[in-house]
C-alpha cells in the first residue's frame, strides 16, 4: 500500500470512530425536538419560526440555531420563514408509532444510564440504579408517560412478533393461559381473540392495569381474559394451564430471574408447562444490533440476553425441567419447561 493510500485509509478509518463518538450529540437533538415540543408543534402540516418559538418557549434566535441541525439530520424542511416536518420528522409524533415515548427514554433515563456502562461492566451493576438511584421499574408508578411509552412498545412487539411466537409455541387446546408481566397486555389478548376455547390471565404491576384493560377491551375479550395486578417476587396465586413469561427473564440478574421462576413454579400444578420467550443472546446476523440489546439489558436493569443454555440453566436451579426449545428467524427463542420437583 502506497504511503497516501495508507494515510487515507487511517483518516476514514478516523472518520468512522468519530462518527460514533458523536452518536450521543444525534440522539440529544432528536430527543430534544420531542421533549421541548417542536415536532408536535409543526405536526399540524407547517408552522412560522416564529409561532414555533411562542408555542415551544424557545427564543427565535435559539430556535434559528436549533433548527439546522434537525434540517441536518432531515428531520425538518425549512422554506423562508416556514418550517415543516419531513418524512422521518412525522415519525417522531406523538400520536403515531413509538418513537416519541423513546425518544423521551432514551434522551433522558437511558442517557444517564448507559454513561454508567463502565461501572456496570466492571461491578454487573444496573448503571440505571447507580446514576438515577432508583429502581428502573419504579418510574412507572410515577410517570403515566413511561406507562404509555412502554405499553406503545409492548403492543409493537405484539404486531411484529406476534404470528413468528404463535407458530413456535404450542398450546393446548382449551387451556387456560396467564402472561406474566404482560405488559400492555396485547400478545394474550391477540391470543384469546383468535383462539375462542382459550382463557387468559393478564398479570403486570398495578400501574399498568388501566392500559391491560384497555388492551383486553381494545381486543374484546373482557369474558375471556382476567387482569391480576401485583409483583411476581411475591406468591402469584394464579392458576393456569400455561404461564408464559415473555421478555421478562432478560430484565434480571440471575438470583432475580430464579426467584420470578420459583414464584411462578409455585403456582403450577404438575400438569401445568411454562413457555419461556425471549430473544436469544446467541443470534449474531446482526452481531451489533444484538449485543446493543444485550448490554442495555444490563445497563438498564442488570439483567442479559441469555443463551439457550443459560436459560435452560435458570430453569434446572429454579426446580424445572425443559421439554422443548423452538428458534423463530428473527432471534427469537422459546423454551418451554414443566415442573421437575414440586416445591
Ligand atoms: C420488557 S416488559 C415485557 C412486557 C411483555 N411481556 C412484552 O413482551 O411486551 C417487562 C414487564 O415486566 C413487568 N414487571 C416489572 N417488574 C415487575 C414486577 N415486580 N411484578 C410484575 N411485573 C413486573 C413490567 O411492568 C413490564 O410490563
Amino acid at each position: 500500500m502506497s504511503e497516501s493510500n495508507s494515510s487515507d485509509a487511517a483518516a476514514a478509518a478516523a472518520g468512522r470512530v468519530s462518527a460514533g463518538l458523536h452518536g450521543f450529540m444525534m440522539t440529544q437533538i432528536l430527543a430534544t425536538s420531542v421533549e421541548v415540543g417542536v415536532i408536535d408543534a409543526i405536526s399540524g402540516g407547517s408552522c412560522s419560526i416564529s409561532e414555533l418559538s411562542a408555542s415551544t418557549g424557545i427564543s427565535e434566535k435559539m430556535m434559528r440555531r436549533f433548527l439546522p441541525a434537525l434540517q441536518g439530520l432531515e428531520v425538518v424542511r425549512v422554506e423562508g420563514q416556514r418550517v415543516a416536518l419531513t418524512e422521518l420528522g412525522a415519525t417522531l409524533r406523538s400520536d403515531v408509532g413509538t418513537l416519541a415515548g423513546l425518544a423521551r427514554l432514551l434522551g433522558n433515563e437511558h442517557y444517564a444510564a448507559w454513561a454508567k456502562l463502565g461501572t456496570s461492566l466492571r461491578t454487573g451493576e444496573s448503571g440505571f440504579r447507580v446514576a438515577l438511584e432508583r429502581d428502573p421499574w419504579s418510574v412507572l408508578d410515577a410517570s403515566p408517560d413511561q406507562v404509555d411509552s412502554l405499553s406503545r412498545l409492548s403492543r409493537r412487539s405484539t404486531d411484529f412478533f406476534f404470528d413468528e411466537i404463535t407458530h413456535l409455541i404450542d398450546l393446548p387446546a382449551r387451556s387456560r393461559i396467564a402472561d406474566i408481566g404482560c405488559g400492555d397486555g396485547s400478545f394474550l389478548a391477540k391470543l384469546v381473540a383468535q383462539h375462542a376455547e382459550l382463557r387468559g390471565i393478564a398479570f403486570d404491576q398495578m400501574s399498568l392495569l388501566p392500559i391491560i384493560r384497555r388492551t383486553v377491551h381494545e381486543y374484546g375479550v373482557e369474558a375471556a381474559c382476567a387482569v391480576r395486578g401485583g409483583s411476581f417476587f411475591e406468591p402469584l396465586s394464579i392458576s393456569a394451564d400455561v404461564f408464559i413469561l415473555k421478555s421478562v427473564l432478560h430484565d434480571w440478574d440471575d438470583e432475580s430471574a430464579v426467584t420470578i421462576l420459583h414464584r411462578v413454579r409455585e403456582s403450577m400444578g404438575g400438569a401445568s408447562r411454562l413457555v419461556v420467550i425471549e430473544f436469544s443472546g446467541e443470534h449474531k446476523d446482526d452481531l451489533l444490533g444484538a449485543a446493543m440489546r444485550d448490554l442495555n439489558m444490563l445497563v438498564l436493569f442488570g439483567g442479559a440476553d441469555r443463551s439457550a443454555t443459560e436459560y435452560t440453566d435458570l430453569l434446572v436451579t429454579a426446580g424445572f425441567k425443559v421439554v422443548r426449545e423452538a428458534r423463530g428467524s428473527s432471534g427469537i427463542l422459546v423454551v418451554e419447561a414443566e415442573v421437575a420437583t414440586l416445591p
